[in-house]
């Protein structure tokens, strides 16, 4: 069910107001990304403000933050949307470790300070796209995946790039109760072929709305696709593995004709239950309020992502 609150809540107006006053910014700038920011403020939340480029003002107008944090998919912490935000309170997620081996030359363990010494973070404002028809635009903070990978240099036998969730069934209800976790065979698994990995819009994410993640949106490090349904864009990474075979991922594991491995957003391949010609907007306001829009093929990001699969037949590959 649709839990949309109005209490905790930044207003989009006013961070966008925050954003423009930080950055000097009128709205109509034409620079794509505008010098390093930062935001003097400690959140209420613990969570902390980020030094990163910010990404100019574009045309998508942004879901208020409180329902990109307390609407969640996260089924380590519950099937409910609202659960996450209020089982993952406590989720530990400093210090924690990422493991990147397999078909690499340099296989590498970093911590948090690591990542923040290594990548400079910026700003992309993505349209997500649930496969359960309803989207949000979220201005995430992150780093190109392709960045990490050029660290540990994949092998020409590193075909698919393999994204493991942390597995602590005393940290995560979900992973202890297999009702309360739906049914999931965990750890979350989830990949992309190498190709998709090296794209420039795939981000290695550790903050939105300029700040770190919340726990429930994955802290401290989650991926984010732009062009696929959400459920490809795993939460709270601990291993990246690469290898030759194509990996068996979460969703199709658990539902292979309803999921595919390629889960591009694609509104003439309807999900098997219902259509995902359009989604149901999630902006400011309540329920009776909310809009549906046609979807778009790849979400909107065709002309940088439709050149991955010239040779697919995308209704085989869904
Ligand atoms: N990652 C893990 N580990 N566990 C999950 O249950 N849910 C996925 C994805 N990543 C999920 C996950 C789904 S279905 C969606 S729609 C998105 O996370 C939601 O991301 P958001 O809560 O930041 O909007």
């Amino acid at each position: 069910m649709v839990k949309l609150s109005e209490n905790q809540v930044t207003p989009e107006h006013i961070f966008k107001q925050r954003r423009q006053l930080i950055m000097g910014l009128g709205a109509g700038s034409a620079m794509a990304f505008m010098p390093k920011i930062s935001l003097a403020e400690q959140t209420e939340d613990n969570r902390k403000a980020l030094t990163f480029n910010a990404q100019a003002d574009n045309q998508l107008v942004l879901t208020p933050e409180d329902k990109v944090i307390g609407y969640n998919n996260f089924y380590e912490f519950g099937t409910d949307k609202g659960a996450p935000a209020q089982y993952a309170k406590n989720f530990k997620t400093d210090p924690w470790k990422l493991e990147i081996g397999g078909e690499v030359e340099n296989q590498v363990v970093l911590d948090l300070d690591d990542l923040r010494n290594k990548f400079p973070l910026e700003e992309r404002i993505y349209r997500f796209r649930c496969v359960e028809a309803w989207s949000m635009v979220i201005p995430w903070i992150g780093f190109e995946l392709n960045k990490l990978l050029a660290l540990v240099k994949p092998t020409s036998k590193g075909k698919y790039v393999v994204f493991h969730t942390l597995h602590d069934p005393e940290q995560m209800p979900g992973q202890k109760n297999y009702f309360f976790g739906g049914g999931i065979d965990y750890p979350y698994v989830e990949g992309l072929t190498i190709d998709e990995a090296m794209n420039s819009l795939t981000l290695m994410s550790v903050g939105l709305y300029g700040k770190t993640l919340a726990p429930q949106n994955g802290a401290p490090i989650r991926l984010v696709v732009p062009w696929k349904y959400g459920f490809k864009n795993i939460k709270s990474i601990v291993k990246i593995t690469l290898q030759e075979e194509r990996p068996l991922t979460t969703w199709h594991k658990l539902a292979p004709h309803e999921y595919g491995f390629y889960a591009n957003v694609n509104p003439e391949v309807d999900h098997p239950r219902w259509s995902q010609a359009s989604e149901r907007v999630i902006g400011a306001g309540g329920l009776l309020s909310i809009k549906r829009q046609p979807t778009l093929m790849f979400n909107g990001y065709a002309e940088q992502v439709a050149h991955l699969y010239a040779n697919l037949d995308l209704r085989k590959n869904y």
